[in-house]
């Protein structure tokens, strides 16, 4: 009853207007009007960030610039590092939320802030688990946002496997109105600072029917010896009615595009490995059954397991592109105002007397 009363999960409804992001007919995201898979075909993270934080591909003079920013060799402060030797065994997005949250910025203006929040993304990440670990934490490198990511994850540096991280990066920077992005909005709406926006949308992307897809894609598919057992998961799953991990998306209900690029990518470096090939079986067999496209997280777990990323980093590794995305939204909803603030069908009681 409740459900025909109002979009339940606002499905379909447009909250507000954005330049940022879209999908365009065929079903392509844009980032500012470029499709998205082109961009990571062609672009470096830094060239896409710019403009989707700032709105135009950048010159030669504004990218390095912009990455300077970005990157740049901090450390971060000793404080920070003491509080995270204390906490020891910590879940790796509730040290981005929390170190992110109390971190020393230094920059007062919402754009500086916004880079030098990102910028200390990668570090907060790799010294969090590092220490959690009982590992010494790593020095930044001097290199692209890529290199340094996978070198801070890996503590190795490699050129193939950074580019290879960057395109995934570039294709999780940003999506419109995804639930941790309007929960940042909502936060931004009321003009609280950025570094609070952003911890509301941290908090947002952690859940599983969100960000946090991605590992478990991993630890299924991983487990499958032939492409019979995965189909055999699949088909329990479905007659469980239980969802399956990196299947489904509201706005793509045929293809996810960035999936079928990184499921390209993911050939070319694997080919023909059993987990390809489950992989692309569990996809088909899925979509024959129940006509659900595999999204971006169903690739992207494969793809980083390969690229020797630990899938621990899975979902923070989506943040660290993401905020991004996110702080190009808090500009946007800030520039133009109006705090969001919906109403809702009341369907409790009413005239109840106090006993
Ligand atoms: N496995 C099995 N069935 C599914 C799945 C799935 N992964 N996703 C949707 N369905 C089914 C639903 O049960 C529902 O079936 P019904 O009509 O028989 O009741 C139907 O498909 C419609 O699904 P909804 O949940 O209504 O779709 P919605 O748009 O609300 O949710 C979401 C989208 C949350 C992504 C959903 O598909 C899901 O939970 N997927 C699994 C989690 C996941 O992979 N998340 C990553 C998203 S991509 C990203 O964040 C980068």
């Amino acid at each position: 009853m409740a459900d025909t009363l109002v979009p339940k999960g606002l499905d379909g409804v447009a909250v507000d207007v954005t330049a940022i992001a879209t999908t365009d007919e065929s079903g392509n995201l844009l980032y500012r009007g470029y499709r998205a898979i082109d961009l990571a075909a062609r672009k470096s993270f830094e060239e896409v960030a710019h403009l989707v934080l700032l709105g135009s591909l950048p010159d030669q003079k504004q990218l390095a610039d912009f990455r300077a920013k970005i990157t740049g060799n901090h450390s971060l402060s000793n404080e920070i590092i003491d509080t995270m030797r204390e906490l020891k065994q910590v879940n790796l997005m509730d040290a981005m939320r929390s170190f992110a949250s109390i971190y020393p910025y230094a920059s007062k203006e919402t754009v500086p802030l916004l880079l030098e929040i990102a910028s200390r993304f990668p570090q907060i990440l790799s010294s969090s688990a590092r220490i959690s670990d009982g590992e010494e934490p790593l020095k930044p490198i001097r290199g692209t946002y890529s290199e340094n990511l996978y070198y801070l994850l890996t503590g190795t540096e490699n050129k193939q496997h950074s580019r290879a991280l960057e395109k995934l990066l570039i294709l999780y920077m940003e999506h419109e109105f995804n639930a941790s992005t309007f929960a940042l909005r909502v936060a931004a709406s009321t003009l609280t600072d950025p570094v609070s926006a952003i911890v509301a949308a941290l908090s947002t992307l952690k859940g599983p029917l969100h960000g946090g897809a991605n590992s478990e894609v991993l630890t299924y598919l991983l487990n499958f010896k032939s492409e019979a057992d995965a189909i055999r998961f699949a088909e329990q799953k479905l007659e469980k009615k239980e969802k399956i991990m990196g299947f489904g998306h509201r706005i793509y209900k045929t293809k996810d595009p960035r999936a079928q690029f990184v499921k390209g990518e993911l050939k070319k470096l694997i080919g023909d490995s059993i987990a390809y090939h489950s992989a692309t079986a569990i996809e088909e067999y899925v979509w024959n059954r129940k006509s659900l496209p595999a999204n971006l997280d169903f690739y992207a777990a494969l793809y980083l397991h390969t690229i020797g990323i630990k899938e621990k980093y899975y979902l923070p590794i989506f943040a660290c592109s993401r905020v991004f995305g996110w702080g190009a939204h808090y500009i946007e909803q800030t520039a133009n105002n109006k705090i969001i603030r919906p109403t809702s069908v009341y369907t409790g009681p009413k005239g109840l007397e106090v006993p």
